[in-house]
């Protein structure tokens, strides 16, 4: 029967026949799944693979500090973090639709990929390693970002199922007949820090597909205010660990309000948290009246460009957990 310890196991055998000597790099995002699978490399291949983490500007509040001491820690995994904010801003620059837009981060991840395999930094990358859970396989219909024919396709996640031709190195996704909450429990078995274990997930397109329509910079930073308070307050209530996933989302539509006595005509931002275990469906939580209240409180009075916060009741399905 299902056990962390026989998953495990086979994990690591299977990754260890399949790479043999080769060398690795691994897309790190610092989230549970792409942790979980670089202790297991470690396990697997030793020293013989890289991670690689991509700032491309879309993070949230303080991803780079908590990247900063989660690296500190496991130093033994070899953690190399790129900046490629600008590049990735300015490829999404009129990009409104949001297949759209995870084509293009798609897209740019893989060319900063391809240049660092590619540099004098690391020499004999072959493989190109994913911690792609299995949810994220179903959602994409098992398409990849340059493979545009395949049905059902909910939402492309990254490169899932295949790498372009011309990359000549091949794709390793050693996690993804896993869900979420199997992860977790391999996390923790592999003795991950719970605020790692239990850290809601966050899309690869990350901000991009929480603001609606075209991605600007001054948006993410209102989105990245916004979604801090409404984190933090969670905590504070101790409600962070009973939901799933938890995020603000940008609305690029203005709506009047005052402040002070004057008139507000500024940008929405919605709340979203559900409740789910697989994350192929999911039920909104009912939060609290007064907590809503305070958090709608301190966004609008803490964000200058903010006049309205709204609360999204929808559940999965027919909606999607992310807006787009
Ligand atoms: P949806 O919005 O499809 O989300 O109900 C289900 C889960 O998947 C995450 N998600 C993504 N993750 N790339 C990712 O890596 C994506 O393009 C993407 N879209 C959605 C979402 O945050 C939720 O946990």
């Amino acid at each position: 029967f299902w056990k962390p310890s026989n998953i495990i196991k086979d994990i690591i055998k299977t990754v260890r026949a399949v790479v043999g000597r080769d060398r690795v790099v691994l897309a790190f995002s610092g989230g549970i799944d792409s942790c979980v699978t670089a202790l297991l490399l470690k396990y697997a291949i030793g020293n013989n693979f890289v991670c690689v983490f991509v700032n491309n500007g879309l993070l949230c509040y303080d991803e780079i500090e908590k990247l900063s001491s989660f690296k500190k820690k496991y130093q033994y995994l070899n953690i190399v973090c790129l900046s490629e904010e600008k590049r990735f801003l300015s490829a999404l620059v009129g990009v409104v639709d949001p297949e759209e837009k995870r084509k293009v981060v798609g897209r740019v991840f893989i060319e900063i990929f391809e240049t660092y395999i590619n540099s004098d930094k690391v020499k004999n990358i072959k493989w190109l390693v994913q911690g792609t859970v299995c949810s994220d396989v179903i959602e994409s219909g098992i398409s990849a970002v340059y493979n545009n024919s395949t049905p059902n396709v909910i939402k492309s996640h990254h490169n899932v199922g295949g790498l372009p031709d011309y990359l000549n190195i091949k794709l390793l996704e050693p996690i993804k007949t896993l869900f979420k909450d199997e992860v977790r429990k391999i996390g923790l078995r592999l003795g991950l820090p719970q605020d790692v274990v239990y850290k809601h997930p966050f899309p690869g397109p990350g901000m991009a597909v929480r603001i609606l329509g075209e991605v600007k910079e001054e948006y993410c930073n209102i989105l990245r205010q916004a979604d801090q308070i409404f984190i933090e307050e969670l905590r504070n209530r101790n409600l962070y660990t009973k939901i799933n996933q938890a995020f603000a989302v940008f609305l690029p539509i203005s709506s009047v309000g005052v402040q002070g006595d004057n008139r507000k005509y500024k940008w929405v931002i919605a709340l979203r948290a559900v409740e789910t275990i697989d994350f192929m469906t999911a039920k909104w939580v009912n939060l609290p009246y007064d907590f809503l209240d305070k958090v709608s409180n301190r966004i609008v009075n803490e964000i200058q460009d903010v006049s309205r916060v709204v609360y999204d009741i929808s559940s999965k399905p027919p909606a999607t957990i992310e807006w787009e």
